[in-house]
């Protein structure tokens, strides 16, 4: 997909006001669609993220002879009843945009009986594949991928997976996710040591699809299984997507906001942590806790103060790191944020595409290998040419809240890839307007 939609940025000149339910977790939708697929009986997932990443899964498994019905955000999976049940595609799977759809069906699909063709549009064809091609091929996958590292690529016909011990050389929920559903498949039990502890929806849908792996820390064993029983899924909303308005709220005079029911899994809440660590109040009401927990989150306009963010606190937070440099951009003192390298392979290079947008509004921030030096205490001013996406959802969300926090008039291109993870972010803002 091209990416071509040139916006006006929308202002907020008294601040965001009221309350919003954001769209469901992008995470958790795509596991709900695998698991679904998987178990016997009918999976119905409701508040359901029907966003371009998660569409594409939908669109995989209905390749593979799934049948799954939407309506509205509820999403109905007939279960397949195990990993065996699948047809061929007559096409390749096409995954769009989506890294998760990506490495997380590699493992998935690591043992079926034919030949699938899997591609993506130019971003996802630059990402890395072989932190899960190598793994997958130790344990018997055989996946011809462009230079073995990208798309498009061949997973061929296998019958054979074998367990393995692995170490994963990098922090990343996809792979460990890849690697469980292949573990899953395989000819004994497969040890996992994960680099620092990534999100754990997969384990915790595993469990509540009736399935079982054993963890510890940063140990998890994968069990060969493929029993699973089909649930509802209440799918919390997105605390990547509440982020937006959560730092919009801090940072923007007179704002008072209340996020209804934002995912609150402690594998993800790295935000929360970052905006306690610069002095922020909020407060979190009506806790909920099925198998992912949740709550309403109250915030308003406060000053902030600069932190540190290391290696260790990456994982929670990943993809809101950009939101955390333009919240430092207003803090009082110089925030660091290292050990992220890993913002360098997402959608887009987002350590290069952050400080080049926001420089563009004023912002004193120096990229390093690993992260960034932002001077705080900034004015944001209206940028003077058009702010750009690059085609990434999360750097043009991220700018439209600068612009917020500007008041400005800038322009904003390839706005529309914001359909990626938040097709109704423009709506929902004018809900808080
Ligand atoms: C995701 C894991 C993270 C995250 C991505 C979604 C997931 O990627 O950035 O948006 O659903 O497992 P990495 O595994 O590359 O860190």
């Amino acid at each position: 997909m091209k990416y071509m939609t040139t916006v006006d940025l929308p202002k907020v000149p008294n601040g965001l006001h009221g309350q919003l339910a954001v769209p469901g977790d992008k995470s958790i939708s795509h596991r709900s669609v695998m698991l679904g697929a998987i178990s016997k009986g009918t999976t119905v997932v409701d508040h359901f993220l029907l966003s371009d990443d998660c569409l594409h899964t939908i669109g995989a498994f209905r390749q593979l002879g799934v049948n799954i019905q939407i309506e509205n955000d509820q999403v109905t999976i007939e279960g397949k009843g195990g990993f065996n049940h699948f047809t061929q595609p007559d096409q390749p799977l096409d995954m769009g945009n989506s890294g998760t759809s990506t490495r997380l069906l590699l493992g998935f699909l690591s043992k079926q009986p034919f030949d699938i063709e899997m591609f993506g549009d130019a971003s996802l064809s630059k990402r890395p594949l072989d932190r899960v091609i190598n793994p997958l091929s130790k344990m018997g996958a055989n996946i011809s991928a462009t230079d073995n590292n990208f798309l498009p690529l061949t997973l061929h016909a296998n019958n054979q997976l074998n367990a393995i011990d692995y170490k994963l050389p990098v922090a990343s929920a996809q792979v460990k996710s890849s690697l469980i559903w292949a573990g899953l498949q395989a000819d004994g039990k497969t040890h996992l040591t994960e680099k620092l502890i990534t999100r754990d929806h997969t384990e915790k849908m595993i469990d509540q699809f009736g399935g079982h792996l054993d963890q510890d820390d940063v140990n998890i064993t994968v069990t060969p299984q493929d029993q699973f029983k089909a649930q509802h899924v209440d799918v919390p909303g997105d605390i990547s997507s509440a982020a937006f308005f959560l730092i919009a709220a801090a940072c923007v005079p007179g704002s008072e906001i209340t996020l209804k029911q934002v995912g609150l899994n402690q594998t993800r809440d790295g935000i929360l942590q970052a905006l306690d660590k610069m002095g922020a109040q909020y407060t979190i009401s009506n806790e909920s806790n099925d198998s992912e927990p949740a709550g309403d989150i109250t915030i308003g306009y406060q000053s902030l103060t600069a932190i540190n963010v290391e290696a260790a606190e990456i994982p929670a937070v990943v993809d809101e790191v950009p939101l955390i440099v333009l919240a430092a951009t207003q803090a009082k003192g110089t925030t660091i944020i290292s050990g992220a390298e890993e913002l360098r392979v997402k959608e887009t290079d987002r350590i290069a595409t952050v400080t080049e947008e926001l420089i563009k509004m004023g912002a004193d921030i120096t990229p390093k290998s690993d992260g960034f030096v932002i001077n705080g205490g900034t004015k944001l001013h209206t940028a003077s040419e058009p702010l750009d996406s690059h085609g990434d959802h999360r750097i043009g969300m991220m700018l439209a809240v600068a612009n917020l926090i500007a008041g400005g008039d800038s322009l904003l291109d390839n706005a529309d890839s914001i359909s990626v993870s938040y097709p109704q972010f423009f709506e929902d803002l004018k809900q808080l307007s």
